[in-house]
């Protein structure tokens, strides 16, 4: 843990869920991040009429991480309606990804994981560098 522990973030998370706006799933998410210099940033799903336009938890607290000042996170937790500790989506693993470090840790309901660990071999910011550096083949 950089610092402060987990319950800040668990109880950051659950906060968040006050937010929610989930009238189509009825399944409220909210999650906390904690950014490298301690500050703590938080979002929660915000639902569409057009279903697949929602933005996940993790959507908005990115967000929120950007206009906070960004910064990388260190870690992260995010929970279900009940408090339960929820697992990011597939996209969100990325869009986490993107504000990751190697020792950026997950809390999962299997415990503590690391970025990697919940994403391997992801696709990320060096990919693109490599791909513009490298020629076509033909
Ligand atoms: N949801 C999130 O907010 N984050 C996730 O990582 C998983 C899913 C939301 C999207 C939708 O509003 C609801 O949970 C049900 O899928």
């Amino acid at each position: 843990m950089s610092d402060g522990g987990w319950e800040p973030l668990r109880l950051a998370a659950t906060a968040a869920l006050a937010h929610a706006y989930a009238p189509y799933s009825h399944f409220p998410v909210g999650a906390a991040a904690r950014l490298e210099d301690g500050s703590i940033v938080t979002g929660c799903n915000v639902e569409n009429a057009s279903y697949g336009l929602t933005l996940c938890a993790e959507c908005t607290m990115v967000g929120a991480a950007r206009m906070n000042g960004g910064g990388l996170i260190t870690e992260f937790y995010c929970v279900d309606g009940q408090g339960a500790i929820l697992m990011p989506c597939g996209r969100c693993r990325q869009l986490l990804f993107e504000f990751s470090t190697a020792g950026t840790r997950i809390m999962t309901s299997s415990g503590v994981k690391t970025m990697d660990q919940v994403l391997p071999d992801a696709f990320g910011p060096r990919d693109l560098d490599r791909t513009a550096a490298t020629p076509p083949k033909e």
